[in-house]
């Protein structure tokens, strides 16, 4: 989604804004802009398109990017106007003396519109950036201070926003605005740098500034002031960055997302770590901060999430009914958030995000707080809006997540749901199912090497990918803990191959999407031995007499029932329970395989945004 990174100090701007970009570019975009400021002027280019286009514009500009020490940028991802070059941010008013960058929505926009064409303003774009642009200049007109235009402007927008806007008679500041869109800024030594994702500006420092909603900063070279909604200056509180930039580098793989497929083991080990030491000691969850007795009065659990999150929490749903022995309703959030929900203090809600800014799902953990619910968010972003919502913070630290598509992050939410679901149960002393929570506990401590194994060996499912490439539709099916997988399986090959993918309960299949099935519909079973392994069969079998082409996903199979399938890919031995975190690295493969060899854009997908941050 959009983008901003800001940046002030000796060095010629252009280099830091352009590489601040790239390090955005994979939460998805498709159009960028900067604006450079010096002493004289202020310059504006636009690209529509990947950044590639921006730089060639910026190298026949030399001498202006040689003088601007002061600039702003942003990638976009349209949601007002098409992803043209005149949509593009930067925007600016009538003047041009006022420059601006937005992420989020303005939702009044049009009121705000109307208002200024009475005031003259004239509309170059169809974006609500421009009206904002424009709102702000207007204000300037008033005060002839950008810092008090941006207070007066803000009152008056209704939305989501983060802003950064320079102006031609201020020629030494930056001043950035925020509500409900992330927002830093970097502090450096006699220049600093503002970015609404750590990515952009880790390469040049660790420290930073989170804005919180509502407040408003200038931003100089050597200095940052803050100021509250009663236009207050509050103390800089300064923090550190938790990636190094490093993390940020393909190591040598062809696409991000195949590097994280590589390093789901090592995210298991890290979720482990010091919460799970052995099968026969108790797992330890010092970040979740019931106590015994109010897990004991938990009458149900609400997990809210979207996209790949919320296929994690249906498996939750799974491991946590059947051990904490605690009802559970997993519900994404855009749906959550549009109805009367019922939720109390008995009730434990439970968030689950990589980015922790999805807009949808911070609406909804807000919601159920106001139920008084005990809010557990998991995230891979111990920085993110969602964790600072957290009452219980379950960080999985799977490492920043580049390639839009998740794969390691799921696999930590995963963990991290198991872990959950163990600790209730032994917090809750349940009796039954020892032996099966000994044996979970040995099979996620082995679970690495698990991972290792199908990574190190990809041919066959590189064979299957390839010979399955041409078609145009596909259906993934499971049942019982594997059904999510399906899911997320043919939600993992649609959005990076765009092949139209579906996953369904296997036993559904005789419902309705049978009809579908011929000899040009591929159909991935996932057959995990397990109380299901015969329904998936027979499901399997009325797929085949329908001149389905079967692909078994299993970790066992009679060579009776081998002949069913046109292809199969084995995989580890496991539990019924474990098998989701085992079977989706296959999916995870085959999906990047097919995409990677029809020449897909595996890690930003056409539409699609790291970090959902508008409803
Ligand atoms: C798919 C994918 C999305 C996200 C969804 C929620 O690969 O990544 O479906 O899972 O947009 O995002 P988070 O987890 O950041 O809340």
């Amino acid at each position: 989604m959009c983008g901003i990174i800001g940046y002030i100090g000796d060095k010629t701007a252009s280099d830091i804004l352009i590489s601040g970009l790239s390090h955005l570019e994979y939460r998805g975009y498709d159009s960028s802009g900067v604006a450079l400021m010096n002493n004289e002027e202020v310059n504006v280019f636009k690209a529509s398109g990947k950044l590639i286009n921006l730089i060639e514009i910026l190298k026949t500009k030399q001498n202006i990017c040689a003088k601007s020490k002061i600039g702003i940028g942003h990638i976009r991802w349209a949601t007002h106007g098409l992803p043209t070059t005149q949509n593009a941010h930067p925007h600016t008013c009538n003047c041009k003396n006022l420059t601006l960058v937005h992420n989020g929505i303005i939702e009044n926009y049009q009121e705000l519109k109307k208002e200024l064409e009475k005031q003259g303003a004239v509309f170059a774009s169809q974006t609500d950036t421009e009206v904002a642009a424009h709102l702000i200049a207007y204000e300037y007109g008033k005060t002839k201070n950008l810092l008090n235009a941006m207070q007066n402007a803000a009152k008056k927008i209704k939305g989501a926003f983060a802003f950064c806007a320079i102006h031609k008679e201020e020629p030494d500041r930056i001043v950035v605005a925020k509500r409900n869109a992330p927002l830093i800024i970097g502090v450096g030594q006699g220049e600093n740098f503002i970015a609404s994702d750590i990515p952009a500006i880790i390469e040049y420092t660790k420290k930073a500034i989170y804005l919180s909603d509502y407040q408003i900063g200038v931003i100089t070279k050597d200095s940052i002031e803050i100021y509250d909604e009663k236009n207050t200056l509050i103390p800089n509180k300064i923090e550190y960055l938790p990636f190094e930039a490093v993390a940020i580098s393909k190591m040598g793989y062809k696409h991000f997302m195949l590097k994280e497929i590589h390093e789901q083991s090592d995210v298991v080990r890290n979720v482990l770590a010091g919460k799970l030491l052995s099968a026969d000691k108790k797992v330890v969850l010092d970040e979740f901060k019931l106590t015994k007795k109010e897990i004991k009065n938990i009458k149900r659990i609400q997990i809210i999430a979207c996209g790949t999150s919320y296929h994690a929490g249906l498996i939750g749903k799974y491991v946590l009914e059947k051990f904490a022995k605690i009802p559970v309703d997993v519900e994404a959030s855009s749906e959550y958030i549009y109805r009367d929900t019922i939720a109390d203090k008995n009730t434990l809600a439970i968030g689950i995000s990589q980015s922790g800014e999805t807009a949808d799902t911070i609406t909804a953990i807000k919601q159920i707080k106001q139920d008084n619910s005990h809010v557990v968010i998991i995230t891979n972003r111990a920085d993110s809006t969602m964790a600072r919502l957290a009452d219980s913070l379950l960080p999985v630290s799977a490492g920043i997540e580049v390639s839009v598509a998740a794969t390691k992050s799921y696999m930590a939410q995963l963990i991290s749901l198991y872990l959950l679901a163990i600790y209730l149960y032994e917090q809750k002393e349940v009796e039954q199912y020892k032996k099966e929570i000994a044996t979970l506990k040995q099979e996620l401590l082995e679970l690495p090497s698990k991972i290792e194994a199908i990574v190190e060996n990809t041919s066959n499912i590189q064979r299957i990918a390839k010979k399955y490439s041409s078609y145009k539709d596909f259906i993934f099916i499971a049942r019982g803990i594997n059904y999510p997988n399906a899911l997320e399986g043919a939600l993992k090959l649609k959005e990076i191959s765009y092949i139209n993918a579906t996953g369904y309960s296997a036993g559904e299949l005789k419902h309705g999407p049978i009809a579908m099935l011929d000899n040009n519909m591929p159909v991935l079973a996932i057959l995990n031995t397990g109380s299901v392994y015969d329904k998936v069969l027979s499901n399997c079998e009325e797929a085949k007499a329908r001149q389905a082409k079967l692909i078994g996903v299993t970790n066992y199979i009679e060579e009776k029932d081998a002949s069913l399938f046109d292809d199969i890919i084995t995989i580890p031995l496991g539990s019924e329970t474990i098998g989701p975190a085992i079977n989706i690295v296959v999916l995870q493969l085959l999906a990047y395989y097919i995409a990677e060899y029809l020449g897909k854009d595996v890690d930003q997908p056409r539409n699609l945004a790291k970090s959902v941050t508008v409803e």
